[in-house]
């Protein structure tokens, strides 16, 4: 199969892009190096299949791209580019958000319907829920995003299901719930935390620390899109979560466990566009796609604090 993999030089893309090359499948990868964290980083992860043969890349914004020429002969397209982080997308950063996030996704969509493509998953977020009412959150709950990164989320997921319902694409969308592993984000709780723990420097805690996310370790992510791109039903929206739903304060007992060290905290107030609590129900995912997420939180936190301690240089924080 040829694939088009949209954030081809990102923490769950570079995951995606290694998985399909390993099964043998060729691979087209656009990125544009969007500025949320350093270019150098999202080089390293490149790096790792750059010069793979059955790997092409195309560096620029989707915005920009002669998508018709990058579709052709592309039969899966998985989605991952977006300008990503709930609580950078305030004031005048959502231009950006909205272009990256809503227009990049409607003009892919466009030209997928002009090309050969008989699977689109999109990657869709948690962030699309907000507060819930209800937990654990269920695919047909009313979505009310709390941050305007989530708005652009659910706009382009909204687009990928109109694509599906007016013109017959297959489109395909996750919603992710907090991925972690390594290569994460340097933006993220988890890779803040154990970078903290490496280097003995303070962590900054948002809030009194008794929110819970379901942490989802990156392969299992990933194993979903394989599966969504494979067999997902058409037009479906799909909770990924871990099955690892924990405190953040429990979490940073965990990191504290796992890295041997007391890490030392500074209390900062809750932050705007934070959710209070998710939780993934999966019971779709599991019927669908036979989806069940493989790896406890203990785990994937020592495999990325693995992934830490052999790193050359400390990852730097971007608030
Ligand atoms: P990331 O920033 O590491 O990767 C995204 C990549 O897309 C970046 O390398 C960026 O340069 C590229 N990009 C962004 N907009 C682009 C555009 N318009 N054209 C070309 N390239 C562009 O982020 P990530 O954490 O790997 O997230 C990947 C996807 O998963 C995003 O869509 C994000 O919203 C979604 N998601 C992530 C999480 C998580 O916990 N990491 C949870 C839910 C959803
Ligand atoms: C993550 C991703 O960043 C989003 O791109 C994604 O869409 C979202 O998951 C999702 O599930 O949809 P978030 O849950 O905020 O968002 O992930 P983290 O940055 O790892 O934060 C987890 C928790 O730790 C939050 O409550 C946050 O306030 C807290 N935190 C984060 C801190 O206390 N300190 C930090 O330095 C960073």
């Amino acid at each position: 199969m040829r694939y088009l993999v949209t954030g081809a030089a990102g923490f769950i893309g570079s995951h995606l892009v290694e998985r399909l090359l390993a099964e043998g499948h060729s691979v087209v990868g656009i990125d544009g190096f969007v500025d949320n964290y350093e270019r150098e980083l999202k080089e390293s992860h490149l790096a790792l299949y750059a010069k793979h043969p059955q790997f092409e890349f195309v560096e620029d914004f989707i915005e920009r791209l002669d998508l018709n020429a990058v579709l052709d002969g592309v039969e899966r397209v998985v989605h991952l580019a977006a300008l990503p982080g709930v609580r950078s997308s305030w004031g005048s950063s959502f231009e950006d958000y909205a272009s990256h996030n809503v227009y990049a996704t409607q003009r892919l969509l466009e030209s997928a319907l002009h090309s050969g493509v008989t699977r689109f998953v999109y990657a869709s977020s948690s962030s699309v829920y907000g507060d819930a009412a209800d937990l654990p959150m269920r695919e047909d709950a009313r979505e009310r995003p709390h941050s305007p990164y989530g708005v652009t989320k659910l706009a382009a997921e909204h687009l990928a299901r109109l694509y599906h319902r007016n013109y017959g694409l297959a489109t395909v969308s996750l919603r992710f719930f907090t991925v972690y592993g390594p290569r994460q984000r340097p933006d993220m709780a988890t890779q803040r935390f154990l970078t903290a723990a490496r280097d003995g420097t303070p962590i900054m805690l948002f809030g009194d620390g008794e929110q819970t996310r379901d942490f989802t370790f990156v392969a299992d992510t990933v194993e979903a899109m394989v599966r969504a791109a494979e067999r997902g039903h058409e037009g479906a929206v799909y909770n990924v979560g871990g099955g690892s739903t924990v405190t953040v304060n429990q979490l940073i007992e965990a990191i504290e466990e796992v890295s041997g060290s007391r890490l030392q905290v500074d209390r900062q107030g809750a932050q705007r566009g934070d959710v209070r609590d998710t939780c993934a129900d999966t019971t779709r995912a599991r019927a669908d796609l036979d989806f069940a997420p493989t790896t406890p939180l203990r785990e994937g936190l020592e495999r990325q604090w693995q992934h830490i301690l052999a790193s050359a240089k400390p990852d730097t924080q971007k608030t």
